[in-house]
């Protein structure tokens, strides 16, 4: 059964059973029972999903009721005709037993033959990837990710793209796609004017030598405020009060050091080369705390000598041009604002720069999908780029899917966007330490926990809790909403957080140390799992499921889908092992039990590295 499996004999149950309903709803089509157009077949088919009720069995597609409507049969009837034609697909009597009479209205609902479930577990197993299948038909995807831009420091809006993007990433990886991650840096826009402009008017020499990133941090946020000029704001700075007041004319200053650096002018050219490295080191150690890397860092910078091309290949083609001094892209009616490519005084845009990244990633990746992971008040900003570089038909461009992954603001738990007392954006750092200093007070809470642990442990887990709590918070958000922020949350040891996860992990895999068990060994020894008690069928179950839940996720970039599954898995993993003897079993039966237990902890433990989280040993 292609599609449903791969070479080594992984089985996607849900994959092989909307396969079967496919050969049974064209068997439809060309019985002429009901008229199923091609183009809709796909569609029908993942309505096939796990039913609500395990009592109903495994499966369950509910498409004959949309069919019956449009051919004006009841939907009884048809469910019996696809079931009649289901039973014969090539197969599907090796995985699943016959759907009994239709329920409700035509749903039809399958069960998994226990005798096939056993043995599809037990290779599970046995495999490194654990019984997921790898995709049939894998793509080229670049990952478009984290992207902040630098020379200010990261604050709390940069996590949701960096651990979403990063998610994402490692999960379309696993499935076999070949992905190319890149962090588009802004690394060349105003906020380096406002260093330079910072640098040459304001620097602290000695400071700028004792700490750099403090420095340029400091820079930034004063010169921002001198050239903003806001009443409120500079009463509270008297520095930049000063400032302001000795340069009435910063804000276009501040632009002219920008327009310099983008000219080649040597000074601001070699004073960027000094900082960028600056920039860089802030930014990597944060990302060596969240242990996400990235392929390629190739930034807005990289693009600049391609801007001018872009620019002209757009006029040339007719589809850009003038409008008020600046040249933009008319993609809507003659009254709609263009997009613009270029300034009246000749500055680049952030859309040129994304339309020149497009052509490049095309040329140099040929990749079948970009995936952008930026907040969604960009929305309108990705819509017409995408639709720019449609027209201009640049190599590959027809082919491509261009997606922007969007997703909501972090708020405070007051509701409104996070910011600290005094008002700031809250600095990402900050927020780790936080999240890192509370996760020890919750480290060795555990019944194993306090008695074993030397202090260097105790750092290491208080780290990986803590980092694992804020991403997974993150994570198990339906990505496009807004979302509150709360250490509290997300540091419990209960409900769906990483914590209750790593404990869950920590637990199942306690068993092996508290019985003295050597994994390997008993992988190779388990000649197959028995699936007698319902709670050993139904955590079997859930485990296939794996594949499934990430199948999901890469549809709709959804990490949240994998942590809900993750979440559930643990659940009935818990009723499993609660009302089951595990180490107090015999013979078969015990290496059985052992054997679902060893597959959990390395199901749970894979699922969480898919997110970016890991694990502990003890906690
Ligand atoms: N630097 C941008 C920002 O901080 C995000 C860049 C996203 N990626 C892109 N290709 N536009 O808003």
């Amino acid at each position: 059964m292609s599609g449903a499996g791969d070479q080594a004999g992984r089985v996607n149950l849900r994959s092989a059973l909307r396969q079967a309903f496919r050969f049974a709803l064209e068997g439809l089509a060309a019985d002429d029972v009901v008229a199923v157009p091609e183009a809709e077949i796909a569609g029908l088919v993942e309505q096939v999903r796990e039913t609500a009720d395990a009592k109903f069995g495994d499966y369950s597609g509910t498409m004959a009721m949309a069919l019956a409507k449009r051919a004006g049969k009841k939907p009884r009837d048809v469910a019996l005709e696809i079931i009649k034609r289901l039973i014969t697909a090539p197969g599907y009597a090796d995985l699943f037993e016959p759907p009994g009479d239709p329920v409700g209205p035509g749903f039809i609902n399958v069960r998994v033959k226990d005798d096939a479930l056993a043995a599809v577990v037990s290779r599970a197993v046995a495999d490194d990837r654990l019984g997921v299948a790898a995709v049939e038909h894998p793509q080229t995807v670049v990952v478009d990710f984290s992207s902040p831009n630098v020379a200010k420091p990261m604050h709390v809006g940069h996590i949701r793209s960096t651990v979403i993007g990063d998610a994402i990433a490692r999960i379309l990886r696993f499935r076999g796609h070949r992905v190319i991650t890149d962090n588009h840096l802004g690394d060349w826009g105003t906020q380096f004017g406002m260093i330079l402009w910072g640098w040459k008017h304001c620097r602290n020499d000695a400071a700028f030598g004792a700490d750099p990133t403090a420095e340029l941090g400091r820079l930034y946020r004063l010169v921002r405020k001198v050239a903003d000029a806001k009443p409120e704001e500079l009463a509270a700075d008297p520095t930049a009060a000063t400032l302001a007041a000795e340069h009435p004319d910063a804000a276009r200053e501040v632009l002219a050091e920008t327009a310099k650096l983008h000219e080649g002018d040597a000074e601001n050219r070699a004073l960027w080369e000094r900082f960028m490295p600056v920039c860089r080191g802030e930014i990597d150690r944060i990302y060596a705390r969240l242990q996400v890397t990235f392929d390629h860092t190739l930034g807005e910078s990289f693009f600049q000598p391609m801007l001018a091309a872009t620019v002209d290949d757009l006029v040339a083609k007719g589809l850009a041009r003038e409008s008020r001094g600046a040249i933009g892209v008319f993609l809507g009616g003659e009254d709609d604002p263009p997009l613009l490519i270029r300034k009246a005084d000749g500055a680049f845009l952030y859309a040129t720069t994304d339309l020149a990244t497009i052509q490049w990633r095309l040329e140099n990746w040929e990749p079948d999908r970009i995936l952008y992971v930026v907040d969604h008040r960009q929305s309108q900003h990705f819509e017409q780029v995408f639709e720019a570089a449609r027209r201009w038909g640049v190599d590959g461009v027809a082919d491509v899917d261009l997606v922007h992954v969007a997703f909501g603001t972090v708020l405070g738990e007051d509701g409104k966007p996070f910011k600290t007392r005094a008002g700031d954006t809250v600095g990402l750092e900050a927020l780790l330490d936080e999240g890192v200093e509370r996760a020890a007070a919750v480290v060795g809470s555990g019944e194993e926990g306090r008695a074993g642990m030397s202090a260097e442990d105790r750092r290491h887990v208080a780290e990986t809790v803590g980092i694992g709590a804020i991403k997974y918070a993150d994570l198990s958000q339906n990505r496009t909403t807004d979302y509150v922020f709360s250490f509290d949350k997300m540091l419990q040891l209960t409900g769906n957080t990483a914590a209750y996860m790593q404990y869950a992990v920590a637990r199942v895999e306690g068993i092996f140390t508290k019985g003295g068990i050597d994994r390997g060994q008993l992988r190779r020894a388990c000649h197959g799992v028995l699936l007698s008690d319902p709670k050993e069928r139904a955590l079997a179950l859930e485990l296939l499921r794996f594949g499934e839940a990430l199948e999901d996720v890469e549809a709709d970039s959804r990490p949240n889908v994998l942590t809900a599954w993750l979440y559930d898995l643990a659940g009935c993993y818990s009723t499993f092992y609660d009302s089951l003897s595990v180490l107090k079993a015999e013979g078969a039966e015990r290496d059985s039990r052992l054997a679902l237990c060893d597959l959990t902890g390395r199901v749970l433990r894979r699922g969480l590295d898919l997110l970016g989280i890991g694990t502990v040993e003890k906690m």
